[in-house]
């Protein structure tokens, strides 16, 4: 959906009630130090990276899987090959492996396919969908089109056991309270039952991720600079700091946010400052990130006692922040009777498996998905597997 191309396999069974989860295979390359030298994602490239790398993570994660086999023939039809051309028509050096891909392996077992259809940057978008599009027509298996912000609230839910392929999903009660903070999103977002969503805020303006990403450009530190605020906030002992910064929209009587101010509150800050030295920097990035966590947290948990929530959940890649993680833990640990979960590091950032899993929900459900743009994929003829594709009325 953005500047992550990944591919998860895996076996999903026993329903809502106990599902189980075992990780198949699991591939992922992140474009990040690509993008580094723009500073921020650059849309043509991350389409081209995506296109690149699809058809050598699908063999990575089959071969993983040990689902990959090559065909005794290698054949291709006039009019598949035409097919395929068609629908990946802008994607040409994907087109080029997906034909010899195609043509030599053997069709795997698979049931369905799920792909994520947004929300995110949309020409990295397109790559994904089209490319799950010729798989589908391919393998004549059933495309679940899955929302990204779904695919967050799933990842808090995945809980490794002792097998690290093995996940569960605990038991949750509801109503949940799920707080979205990633690059192009901040969400509070009220769960009524599994998969039932209604938006309780959201930002007016920058996302979260998008804003200290904006303000470690302004200390100078990598894309993406999330994980450098934070590591720089980290260094400072000291809780209190010389920089104040605003906390925006804290006492609102909304679930809204807004980062767009904290930001220029940074820049102002920066430029009255001569010299910006390592400790200047992890002064404000401390400040920074107290300002974000009081906000977002101060808000998650007005929003959780108004609507008597049981369940409080964060995802999204800002959900990996230390503080973020830390400081809920202690403030929900003290509430009565609600759970908190956070995804575990590596699945707070975007990724493959919590598509999968969300997929595997999105399969019990039986809403048809009206706005799905992915779905005249749905092969005519394959009405048995249909109902697989049945997907929930998305209002994310
Ligand atoms: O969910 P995600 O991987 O992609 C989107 O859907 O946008 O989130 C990426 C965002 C970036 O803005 C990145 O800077 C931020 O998550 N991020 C962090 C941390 N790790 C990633 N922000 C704060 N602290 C972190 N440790
Ligand atoms: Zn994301």
């Amino acid at each position: 959906s953005c500047d992550e191309t990944a591919i998860s396999i895996i076996d999903a069974r026993g329903g809502f009630g106990a599902p189980k989860i075992k990780v198949l295979g699991n591939q992922l390359f992140s474009q990040a130090s690509i993008h580094a030298q723009y500073g921020g994602v650059f849309p043509n490239v991350a389409k081209r990276e995506h296109g690149k790398s699809l058809i050598s993570l699908l063999k990575l994660a089959l071969k993983e899987a040990k689902i990959l086999e090559k065909k005794k023939k290698p054949i291709l039809s006039e009019k598949d090959e035409d097919f395929y051309t068609k629908t990946l028509s802008r994607e040409y050096e994907l087109l080029e492996q997906f034909l010899v891909f195609i043509k030599t392996a053997q069709k795997p077992k698979i049931d369905a396919i799920a792909v994520t259809e947004g929300p995110g940057l949309e020409p990295a978008l397109w790559v994904g969908i089209n490319f799950a599009k010729a798989l589908s027509y391919a393998w004549n298996l059933p495309l679940i089109p899955i929302n990204h912000m779904e695919g967050h609230i799933v990842a808090a839910l995945l809980e490794n056991s002792q097998k690290k392929d093995k996940i569960s999903i605990p038991k949750i009660n509801f109503p949940v309270l799920a707080l979205l903070i990633s690059g192009g999103h901040t969400e509070l977002v009220l769960m009524k039952n599994w998969l039932t969503y209604k938006i309780l805020g959201s930002t007016r303006d920058d996302a979260v991720g998008e804003a200290f990403d904006k303000v470690a450009r302004m200390l100078k530190l990598p894309y993406p600079g999330g994980p450098h605020i934070s590591r720089l906030a980290e260094s400072v002992a000291d809780e209190s700091s010389r920089y104040k910064l605003p906390r925006p929209m804290l006492r609102s009587d909304d679930y809204d946010f807004s980062f767009s101010g904290l930001k220029t509150a940074v820049l102002y800050t920066v430029k009255k400052i001569p010299r910006l030295t390592n400790k200047i920097k992890a002064e404000i990035a401390n400040e920074f990130e107290n300002s974000v966590v009081e906000v977002l947290l101060t808000k998650t948990l007005r929003a959780a006692s108004q609507y008597k929530v049981k369940t409080i959940l964060i995802g999204g890649g800002v959900s990996a922040n230390k503080r973020i993680r830390k400081q809920f833990k202690e403030a929900i640990l003290k509430l009565p009777d609600t759970n908190f979960y956070v995804p575990n590091q590596e699945l707070s950032t975007d990724n493959a498996l919590m598509i999968a899993v969300a997929a595997y929900f999105r399969t019990m459900t039986n809403i048809p998905n009206k706005k799905a743009k992915a779905k005249n994929i749905i092969l005519k003829e394959d009405k048995k597997k249909a109902s697989l594709t049945a997907s929930g009325n998305l209002s994310l």
